[in-house]
């Protein structure tokens, strides 16, 4: 019986999608509105599944208060109202794509879980664009 946890949170972030190996043009063609050098902003919203067997003593997979404290420590004290680029030293050298944020939260937050609960990050960008990471 795996049963999977939801915890939703909510961060907001600037960034700027920029390859430096690349042409100021093809940055240009390839990121659009989103390669504006003075950066842009987003209302990150991000959802953390967990998912493993019911403990027979609590009744939880994970206790979602534990969950939430990993989330605010691991993601929004981080990221949160920061610029992505330029304040964090997680995207110092790597785009802040949705897909590379994702895989970048996953790792902070599957490094503070249990070996026994598979984990999944969902982080949208905007209402309609969001990327999905289970670490395969
Ligand atoms: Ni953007």
């Amino acid at each position: 019986m795996r049963v999977s946890v939801f915890r939703k949170a909510h961060f907001n972030a600037a960034h700027r999608l920029h390859n430096p190996a690349l042409s100021d043009a093809d940055n240009k063609r390839l990121f659009g509105l989103c390669n504006n050098p003075n950066f842009h902003g987003h209302n990150y919203m991000l959802e953390v599944r967990v998912k493993g067997e019911i403990d027979p003593i609590t009744g939880y997979v994970i206790d979602t208060k534990i969950l939430k404290d990993i989330i605010q420590k691991e993601v929004h004290d981080r990221f949160d109202h920061r610029n992505l680029n330029l304040d964090t030293s997680e995207f110092a050298d790597l785009n802040p794509t949705a897909e590379n944020i994702a895989v970048v939260i996953w790792n902070k937050i599957r490094k503070c879980l249990p070996d026994t609960l598979e984990l999944t990050i969902r982080l949208y960008e905007t209402e309609n664009n969001y990327v999905e990471f289970d670490g395969l």
